[in-house]
Protein backbone atom coordinates (compact mmCIF):
# COMPACT_ATOMS: atom_id res chain seq x y z
CA UNK A 1 0.00 0.00 0.00
CA UNK A 2 1.37 3.54 -0.94
CA UNK A 3 1.50 5.57 2.48
CA UNK A 4 0.44 8.63 0.52
CA UNK A 5 -0.95 10.77 3.30
CA UNK A 6 1.86 10.12 5.69
CA UNK A 7 4.05 12.92 4.45
CA UNK A 8 6.79 11.34 5.70
CA UNK A 9 5.58 11.08 9.33
CA UNK A 10 5.90 7.98 11.16
CA UNK A 11 2.90 8.73 13.08
CA UNK A 12 1.30 10.79 10.61
CA UNK A 13 -2.01 12.73 12.16
CA UNK A 14 -4.49 10.29 10.71
CA UNK A 15 -4.02 6.65 9.02
CA UNK A 16 -7.87 6.86 7.54
CA UNK A 17 -6.07 6.40 4.62
CA UNK A 18 -5.21 2.66 5.93
CA UNK A 19 -9.10 1.75 6.02
CA UNK A 20 -10.13 3.66 3.24
CA UNK A 21 -7.87 1.37 1.66
CA UNK A 22 -9.30 -1.61 3.29
CA UNK A 23 -13.06 -0.11 2.78
CA UNK A 24 -12.28 0.69 -1.31
CA UNK A 25 -13.94 -2.18 -3.13
CA UNK A 26 -17.34 -1.05 -1.60
CA UNK A 27 -16.68 2.54 -1.66
CA UNK A 28 -16.41 1.81 -5.29
CA UNK A 29 -19.13 -0.10 -5.76
CA UNK A 30 -21.55 2.27 -3.78
CA UNK A 31 -20.19 5.51 -5.47
CA UNK A 32 -20.53 3.62 -9.39
CA UNK A 33 -24.16 3.86 -9.67
CA UNK A 34 -23.61 7.50 -8.82
CA UNK A 35 -21.65 8.62 -11.05
CA UNK A 36 -23.57 6.59 -13.89
CA UNK A 37 -27.69 7.36 -12.40
CA UNK A 38 -29.58 10.22 -12.52
CA UNK A 39 -30.27 13.12 -9.33
CA UNK A 40 -32.85 11.30 -7.66
CA UNK A 41 -30.24 8.45 -6.65
CA UNK A 42 -28.25 11.07 -5.25
CA UNK A 43 -31.18 12.11 -3.03
CA UNK A 44 -32.15 8.61 -1.92
CA UNK A 45 -28.44 8.07 -0.31
CA UNK A 46 -28.36 11.49 1.34
CA UNK A 47 -31.29 10.75 2.61
CA UNK A 48 -30.47 7.23 3.89
CA UNK A 49 -27.17 8.67 5.55
CA UNK A 50 -29.68 10.94 7.36
CA UNK A 51 -31.55 8.82 8.66
CA UNK A 52 -29.02 6.48 10.23
CA UNK A 53 -27.15 9.33 11.04
CA UNK A 54 -30.30 10.28 13.49
CA UNK A 55 -30.66 7.07 14.45
CA UNK A 56 -27.09 6.93 15.31
CA UNK A 57 -27.39 9.84 17.44
CA UNK A 58 -30.61 9.29 19.05
CA UNK A 59 -31.69 12.43 16.80
CA UNK A 60 -35.19 12.75 15.04
CA UNK A 61 -33.89 14.94 12.24
CA UNK A 62 -30.60 14.83 10.37
CA UNK A 63 -29.85 17.33 7.61
CA UNK A 64 -26.85 16.40 5.72
CA UNK A 65 -24.71 19.20 4.27
CA UNK A 66 -21.47 20.43 2.15
CA UNK A 67 -19.63 20.97 5.82
CA UNK A 68 -19.55 21.73 9.29
CA UNK A 69 -19.21 25.54 8.89
CA UNK A 70 -21.76 25.39 6.43
CA UNK A 71 -23.98 23.07 9.32
CA UNK A 72 -23.31 25.55 12.28
CA UNK A 73 -24.06 28.60 9.80
CA UNK A 74 -27.75 27.00 9.08
CA UNK A 75 -28.28 25.78 12.31
CA UNK A 76 -28.08 28.86 14.13
CA UNK A 77 -30.42 30.41 11.11
CA UNK A 78 -32.67 27.59 11.35
CA UNK A 79 -33.16 28.43 15.25
CA UNK A 80 -33.99 32.39 14.21
CA UNK A 81 -30.62 33.72 15.36
CA UNK A 82 -29.99 36.93 13.21
CA UNK A 83 -28.76 40.70 12.84
CA UNK A 84 -28.63 42.41 16.92
CA UNK A 85 -28.28 39.14 17.95
CA UNK A 86 -25.75 38.12 20.58
CA UNK A 87 -24.49 34.05 20.49
CA UNK A 88 -22.16 33.39 24.17
CA UNK A 89 -19.62 30.74 22.33
CA UNK A 90 -15.66 29.82 23.31
CA UNK A 91 -12.68 31.88 22.00
CA UNK A 92 -10.71 28.83 21.83
CA UNK A 93 -12.14 27.16 18.79
CA UNK A 94 -11.95 27.27 14.84
CA UNK A 95 -12.92 30.19 12.95
CA UNK A 96 -15.57 28.08 12.28
CA UNK A 97 -17.24 28.30 15.45
CA UNK A 98 -17.54 32.26 15.24
CA UNK A 99 -17.66 32.89 11.72
CA UNK A 100 -21.09 31.39 11.92
CA UNK A 101 -22.31 33.49 14.50
CA UNK A 102 -20.91 36.82 12.46
CA UNK A 103 -22.18 35.55 9.32
CA UNK A 104 -25.94 35.86 11.00
CA UNK A 105 -25.00 38.99 11.57
CA UNK A 106 -24.65 38.45 14.75
CA UNK A 107 -22.12 39.32 17.65
CA UNK A 108 -20.08 36.78 19.39
CA UNK A 109 -19.74 36.45 22.46
CA UNK A 110 -16.84 34.52 24.26
CA UNK A 111 -17.23 33.06 27.77
CA UNK A 112 -13.58 31.39 29.40
CA UNK A 113 -13.27 27.82 29.35
CA UNK A 114 -12.51 25.19 31.84
CA UNK A 115 -9.07 24.32 32.40
CA UNK A 116 -9.94 20.90 32.89
CA UNK A 117 -11.58 19.58 29.81
CA UNK A 118 -11.19 23.11 27.92
CA UNK A 119 -15.04 23.65 27.14
CA UNK A 120 -16.86 26.22 27.99
CA UNK A 121 -17.30 26.73 31.79
CA UNK A 122 -21.14 27.20 32.30
CA UNK A 123 -20.43 29.20 35.36
CA UNK A 124 -19.13 32.45 33.21
CA UNK A 125 -22.47 31.94 30.58
CA UNK A 126 -25.01 33.72 33.40
CA UNK A 127 -23.10 37.04 33.88
CA UNK A 128 -22.12 37.37 29.80
CA UNK A 129 -26.33 37.72 29.03
CA UNK A 130 -27.72 40.38 28.02
CA UNK A 131 -31.48 41.24 26.31
CA UNK A 132 -29.44 40.86 23.17
CA UNK A 133 -28.12 37.33 23.69
CA UNK A 134 -30.35 34.57 21.64
CA UNK A 135 -28.22 31.40 22.04
CA UNK A 136 -25.68 29.64 23.36
CA UNK A 137 -23.26 27.63 21.32
CA UNK A 138 -20.85 25.12 23.12
CA UNK A 139 -17.87 23.83 21.58
CA UNK A 140 -16.51 19.88 21.75
CA UNK A 141 -13.32 20.91 21.95
CA UNK A 142 -11.23 18.01 20.69
CA UNK A 143 -14.06 15.50 21.02
CA UNK A 144 -14.22 16.38 24.92
CA UNK A 145 -18.11 17.03 25.29
CA UNK A 146 -18.89 20.63 26.41
CA UNK A 147 -21.30 20.41 29.08
CA UNK A 148 -24.58 21.20 27.72
CA UNK A 149 -26.48 19.76 30.50
CA UNK A 150 -25.55 22.11 32.74
CA UNK A 151 -26.13 24.86 30.12
CA UNK A 152 -30.28 23.80 29.89
CA UNK A 153 -31.32 25.33 32.97
CA UNK A 154 -29.82 28.41 32.10
CA UNK A 155 -31.16 28.57 28.55
CA UNK A 156 -34.59 27.90 29.90
CA UNK A 157 -34.30 30.82 32.08
CA UNK A 158 -33.46 33.09 29.64
CA UNK A 159 -35.26 31.69 26.77
CA UNK A 160 -31.88 31.04 24.73
CA UNK A 161 -31.38 28.65 22.11
CA UNK A 162 -28.43 26.02 22.48
CA UNK A 163 -26.62 25.06 19.23
CA UNK A 164 -23.69 22.73 19.81
CA UNK A 165 -20.85 22.58 17.59
CA UNK A 166 -19.77 18.96 17.94
CA UNK A 167 -17.59 19.54 14.57
CA UNK A 168 -15.00 17.75 16.55
CA UNK A 169 -17.07 14.52 18.68
CA UNK A 170 -18.84 12.32 16.36
CA UNK A 171 -19.10 9.31 18.80
CA UNK A 172 -18.62 10.53 21.72
CA UNK A 173 -21.21 10.66 24.29
CA UNK A 174 -22.08 12.97 27.67
CA UNK A 175 -24.24 11.68 30.17
CA UNK A 176 -24.89 8.78 28.58
CA UNK A 177 -26.39 9.99 25.94
CA UNK A 178 -24.53 11.12 21.79
CA UNK A 179 -23.18 14.43 22.11
CA UNK A 180 -26.03 16.85 20.62
CA UNK A 181 -28.62 15.30 22.56
CA UNK A 182 -29.33 18.42 25.51
CA UNK A 183 -28.56 20.87 22.70
CA UNK A 184 -31.90 22.50 20.42
CA UNK A 185 -29.58 21.42 17.00
CA UNK A 186 -26.33 20.30 16.85
CA UNK A 187 -23.80 20.32 14.03
CA UNK A 188 -20.64 18.21 13.24
CA UNK A 189 -18.02 17.91 10.69
CA UNK A 190 -17.39 15.12 8.05
CA UNK A 191 -14.24 16.50 6.72
CA UNK A 192 -11.62 13.77 6.21
CA UNK A 193 -9.06 14.47 9.98
CA UNK A 194 -12.24 14.53 11.66
CA UNK A 195 -13.36 11.55 14.04
CA UNK A 196 -15.73 10.38 11.56
CA UNK A 197 -14.58 11.89 8.45
CA UNK A 198 -15.43 11.02 4.55
CA UNK A 199 -12.81 11.80 1.55
CA UNK A 200 -13.57 14.96 1.19
CA UNK A 201 -15.78 18.24 3.01
CA UNK A 202 -18.82 16.81 4.74
CA UNK A 203 -21.05 18.34 7.69
CA UNK A 204 -24.44 17.36 9.54
CA UNK A 205 -26.91 18.72 11.54
CA UNK A 206 -29.31 16.85 14.05
CA UNK A 207 -32.19 18.04 15.87
CA UNK A 208 -35.24 16.50 17.40
CA UNK A 209 -37.41 19.62 17.02
CA UNK A 210 -39.52 20.08 13.89
CA UNK A 211 -39.77 23.30 13.24
CA UNK A 212 -35.70 23.80 12.94
CA UNK A 213 -35.61 20.94 10.84
CA UNK A 214 -37.70 22.15 8.44
CA UNK A 215 -35.81 25.74 8.16
CA UNK A 216 -32.63 23.52 7.80
CA UNK A 217 -34.34 21.55 4.55
CA UNK A 218 -35.58 25.02 3.80
CA UNK A 219 -32.24 26.82 4.01
CA UNK A 220 -29.70 23.80 2.41
CA UNK A 221 -32.00 24.04 -0.83
CA UNK A 222 -32.00 26.88 -2.15
CA UNK A 223 -35.28 28.44 -0.07
CA UNK A 224 -37.62 26.42 -1.72
CA UNK A 225 -40.81 24.81 -0.38
CA UNK A 226 -40.90 20.90 -0.94
CA UNK A 227 -42.81 19.82 -3.53
CA UNK A 228 -46.46 18.79 -3.12
CA UNK A 229 -48.26 15.76 -4.88
CA UNK A 230 -50.01 17.81 -7.83
CA UNK A 231 -47.45 20.23 -8.69
CA UNK A 232 -45.01 19.59 -11.74
CA UNK A 233 -41.87 18.30 -12.08
CA UNK A 234 -38.89 21.20 -10.65
CA UNK A 235 -41.81 23.36 -9.75
CA UNK A 236 -40.57 26.08 -7.51
CA UNK A 237 -41.81 28.23 -4.82
CA UNK A 238 -39.07 30.07 -3.19
CA UNK A 239 -40.32 30.87 0.61
CA UNK A 240 -36.78 31.44 2.01
CA UNK A 241 -33.77 32.73 0.92
CA UNK A 242 -31.35 29.57 1.22
CA UNK A 243 -28.48 28.21 -0.07
CA UNK A 244 -27.44 25.16 -2.33
CA UNK A 245 -25.57 23.08 0.47
CA UNK A 246 -26.41 19.29 0.18
CA UNK A 247 -23.63 17.17 1.11
CA UNK A 248 -22.40 15.69 -1.90
CA UNK A 249 -23.94 12.13 -2.67
CA UNK A 250 -20.65 10.22 -3.15
CA UNK A 251 -19.14 11.69 0.05
CA UNK A 252 -22.51 10.40 1.82
CA UNK A 253 -21.97 7.03 0.20
CA UNK A 254 -18.60 6.39 1.82
CA UNK A 255 -20.05 7.47 4.83
CA UNK A 256 -23.09 5.40 4.52
CA UNK A 257 -20.49 2.34 4.58
CA UNK A 258 -18.30 3.66 7.57
CA UNK A 259 -21.25 4.56 9.83
CA UNK A 260 -21.60 1.18 11.05
CA UNK A 261 -18.12 1.02 12.42
CA UNK A 262 -18.40 4.47 14.11
CA UNK A 263 -18.66 2.77 17.94
CA UNK A 264 -15.51 0.45 17.29
CA UNK A 265 -13.40 3.43 15.95
CA UNK A 266 -14.77 6.07 19.19
CA UNK A 267 -13.96 3.01 21.67
CA UNK A 268 -10.36 2.86 19.79
CA UNK A 269 -10.12 6.57 20.02
CA UNK A 270 -10.49 6.57 23.65
CA UNK A 271 -8.10 3.52 24.34
CA UNK A 272 -5.49 5.17 22.75
CA UNK A 273 -6.62 8.77 24.94
CA UNK A 274 -6.57 6.56 27.48
CA UNK A 275 -3.31 4.74 27.23
CA UNK A 276 -1.66 8.38 26.21
CA UNK A 277 -2.88 9.96 29.92
CA UNK A 278 -1.39 6.32 31.53
CA UNK A 279 1.82 6.85 29.62
CA UNK A 280 2.60 10.54 30.12
CA UNK A 281 1.50 10.84 34.01
CA UNK A 282 4.11 11.92 36.02
CA UNK A 283 5.81 13.67 33.42
CA UNK A 284 5.19 17.74 33.17
CA UNK A 285 2.61 17.20 30.48
CA UNK A 286 -0.89 18.25 31.45
CA UNK A 287 -3.49 16.15 30.17
CA UNK A 288 -7.16 17.07 29.97
CA UNK A 289 -9.17 15.53 32.93
CA UNK A 290 -13.17 14.70 31.87
CA UNK A 291 -16.14 14.63 34.03
CA UNK A 292 -16.91 11.21 34.68
CA UNK A 293 -20.26 11.25 33.15
CA UNK A 294 -18.09 12.52 30.11
CA UNK A 295 -17.15 9.59 27.48
CA UNK A 296 -15.31 11.30 24.85
CA UNK A 297 -13.88 10.91 21.42
CA UNK A 298 -10.39 12.11 20.64
CA UNK A 299 -9.68 13.47 17.59
CA UNK A 300 -6.21 13.93 19.30
CA UNK A 301 -4.87 13.98 22.61
CA UNK A 302 -3.88 17.50 24.21
CA UNK A 303 -1.59 17.94 26.27
CA UNK A 304 -0.10 21.03 27.94
CA UNK A 305 3.03 22.18 28.45
CA UNK A 306 5.91 24.86 29.10
CA UNK A 307 7.86 25.49 25.87
CA UNK A 308 4.60 24.88 23.71
CA UNK A 309 6.59 25.66 20.09
CA UNK A 310 9.89 23.60 20.78
CA UNK A 311 8.18 20.50 22.14
CA UNK A 312 5.85 20.72 19.14
CA UNK A 313 8.60 21.34 16.90
CA UNK A 314 10.66 18.61 18.40
CA UNK A 315 7.68 15.75 18.17
CA UNK A 316 7.39 16.49 14.47
CA UNK A 317 11.42 16.70 13.91
CA UNK A 318 10.87 12.90 15.76
CA UNK A 319 8.03 11.92 13.30
CA UNK A 320 4.90 11.96 14.70
CA UNK A 321 2.56 14.86 13.18
CA UNK A 322 1.52 16.99 16.30
CA UNK A 323 -0.27 19.96 15.96
CA UNK A 324 -1.39 23.05 17.79
CA UNK A 325 -5.36 23.70 17.84
CA UNK A 326 -6.45 26.34 18.69
CA UNK A 327 -4.28 28.23 19.65
CA UNK A 328 -3.87 31.51 19.41
CA UNK A 329 -7.46 32.38 20.37
CA UNK A 330 -9.75 33.46 18.16
CA UNK A 331 -9.73 37.32 20.09
CA UNK A 332 -6.03 37.20 18.85
CA UNK A 333 -6.41 37.72 15.16
CA UNK A 334 -6.62 40.68 13.08
CA UNK A 335 -10.32 40.10 11.32
CA UNK A 336 -11.67 39.90 14.57
CA UNK A 337 -9.78 43.14 15.97
CA UNK A 338 -11.89 45.31 18.21
CA UNK A 339 -14.81 42.76 18.04
CA UNK A 340 -14.59 41.51 21.82
CA UNK A 341 -14.69 43.94 24.52
CA UNK A 342 -13.59 41.16 27.00
CA UNK A 343 -10.58 39.80 24.98
CA UNK A 344 -8.60 40.32 28.10
CA UNK A 345 -10.61 38.72 30.41
CA UNK A 346 -10.39 35.27 29.42
CA UNK A 347 -7.25 33.59 31.68
CA UNK A 348 -7.37 30.40 30.81
CA UNK A 349 -8.40 30.65 26.75
CA UNK A 350 -5.21 32.64 27.17
CA UNK A 351 -3.21 29.61 28.74
CA UNK A 352 -4.27 26.89 27.10
CA UNK A 353 -3.44 29.20 23.53
CA UNK A 354 -0.02 29.32 25.02
CA UNK A 355 0.88 25.58 26.14
CA UNK A 356 -1.49 23.31 24.08
CA UNK A 357 0.09 20.39 22.04
CA UNK A 358 -2.03 18.08 19.90
CA UNK A 359 -0.51 14.79 19.58
CA UNK A 360 -2.09 12.50 16.49
CA UNK A 361 -4.64 9.85 17.29
CA UNK A 362 -6.56 7.90 14.76
CA UNK A 363 -8.13 4.18 15.57
CA UNK A 364 -5.83 2.48 13.07
CA UNK A 365 -2.55 2.99 15.33
CA UNK A 366 -1.40 0.05 16.95
CA UNK A 367 0.34 -0.66 20.10
CA UNK A 368 3.81 0.00 18.88
CA UNK A 369 2.41 3.59 17.70
CA UNK A 370 1.36 4.77 20.79
CA UNK A 371 4.27 3.67 22.84
CA UNK A 372 6.47 5.48 20.12
CA UNK A 373 4.57 8.53 20.97
CA UNK A 374 4.81 8.50 24.76
CA UNK A 375 8.33 7.45 24.76
CA UNK A 376 9.58 9.99 22.20
CA UNK A 377 7.14 12.67 24.17
CA UNK A 378 8.36 11.42 27.58
CA UNK A 379 12.26 11.78 26.45
CA UNK A 380 11.47 15.46 24.82
CA UNK A 381 9.79 16.60 28.19
CA UNK A 382 12.77 14.85 30.06
CA UNK A 383 15.56 17.17 28.20
CA UNK A 384 14.42 19.93 30.05
CA UNK A 385 14.27 18.96 33.85
C1 LIG B 1 -14.48 23.26 16.35
C2 LIG B 1 -14.80 23.27 14.89
N1 LIG B 1 -16.01 23.66 14.48
C3 LIG B 1 -16.35 23.67 13.18
C4 LIG B 1 -15.47 23.26 12.20
C5 LIG B 1 -15.88 23.32 10.76
O1 LIG B 1 -15.95 22.09 10.16
P1 LIG B 1 -15.65 21.93 8.59
O2 LIG B 1 -14.17 21.87 8.42
O3 LIG B 1 -16.33 20.66 8.22
O4 LIG B 1 -16.26 23.11 7.89
C6 LIG B 1 -14.20 22.85 12.58
C7 LIG B 1 -13.22 22.41 11.56
O5 LIG B 1 -12.10 22.09 11.82
C8 LIG B 1 -13.85 22.84 13.95
O6 LIG B 1 -12.64 22.46 14.35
Amino acid sequence: MDNINTRGFRIPRSRTFETHHALCDEFMAAIEPLVLNTYSHSAKVRAELEAAFATEMGAKYAVAVGSGTIGLFLALRACGISAGDEVITIANSDISTTAAITNCGAQPVVADVLASDYTIDPDQVEALITPRTSAILPVDLHGHPANVKALRPIAERHNLTIVEDAALATGAQDYGRPVGAFADAAAFSLAPFKPFGSAGNGGMVVTSDEEIYRNLCLLADYGHAPRGPNQPDAYQNYIAEGYNVPLDALQAAILLIKLPYLKEWTAKRRAIGEALEAGLAGTSARTPKLRPESAPTFRSYTICVDRQLEVHQRLREAGIEAVIHYAPPITHYSVYAGLFPNADQLPITERLGREIVNLPVSPEFTDEDVDFMIETTKSILESYE
